[in-house]
């Protein structure tokens, strides 16, 4: 049986992707499957955390047992359902893939192509970064955990990306997903790192998404005893 060492705890979690759209029928969007929100929703729950789930876009995943779940669609459609959760909670984890930029006008029909016209081109603004907010507006005793994906590049690995972002956006949790190369995003299986403000850093080793789950709520329990 797993321990109920979330009891008395109210826990936001956000899972899935967002999509930004161009018009009625195209968007922007991202291959995030919410399985790891899902299986982070599901495990608290079992734990004794009362949860809320803001789903954006998922695959057909069953709504985990015990949770309330609040679906939405664009990023700033999620940044309203999380603040608004947040307000009430203890715990906030943001594993949703959130879009960074949204198409700066939506047609109001579905855009053409034509022979006489240029082709259009679509420009981008910027959405507010919902962990970043998260972190300035957090509550007395709330703890704020973000996902980082991060691919490693001339600039740097994947670690040295998830520090610098753990620093920049001020969390006190990070888990490091290696994405790219079919890995993390709609998989069964997950690993990573577990990064801490203190400077701590664990491994987080291959296995599902619920183990994975099920070490960050061991850490979420340890950083709040200190
Ligand atoms: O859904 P699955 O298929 O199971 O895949 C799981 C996952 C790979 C999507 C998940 O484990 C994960 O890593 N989620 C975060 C993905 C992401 O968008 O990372 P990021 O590095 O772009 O963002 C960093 C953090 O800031 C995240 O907590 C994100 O939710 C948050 N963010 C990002 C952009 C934005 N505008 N606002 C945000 O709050």
């Amino acid at each position: 049986a797993l321990p109920r060492d979330l009891t008395g705890l109210r826990v936001v979690i956000s899972a899935g992707g967002t999509r930004e759209p161009l018009d009625p029928v195209r968007y922007l969007g991202n291959r995030s499957s919410g399985k790891q929100g899902y299986a982070l929703a599901r495990v608290a729950a079992q734990r004794g955390a009362a949860v809320t789930l803001v789903a954006g876009h998922t695959d057909a995943l069953p709504p985990p047992a015990g949770v309330t779940l609040q679906r939405v669609s664009t990023a700033l459609e999620l940044r309203a359902a999380v603040r608004a959760a947040a307000a009430e909670a203890d715990v906030v984890v943001m594993a949703a893939a959130v879009a960074d930029f949204r198409p700066a006008s939506r047609a109001g029909h579905k855009i053409k192509k034509s022979d006489d016209a240029p082709d259009p081109v679509v420009t981008l603004d910027r959405n507010p970064d919902i962990l970043a907010e998260l972190v300035r507006e957090r509550r007395a005793g709330q703890t704020v955990v973000g996902f980082a994906a991060e691919t490693g590049d001339e600039h740097g690995s994947v670690l040295d990306h998830a520090r610098a972002k753990l620093r920049r956006k001020g969390a006190d949790l990070l888990v490091v997903n290696a994405v790219g190369d079919g890995k993390a995003f709609g998989t069964e299986d997950n690993s990573g790192w577990l990064l801490a403000a203190d400077g701590t850093e664990a491994p987080i080793p291959l296995g599902t998404k619920a183990r994975l789950a099920a070490t960050l709520w061991d850490a979420v329990v340890v950083l709040r005893s200190r």
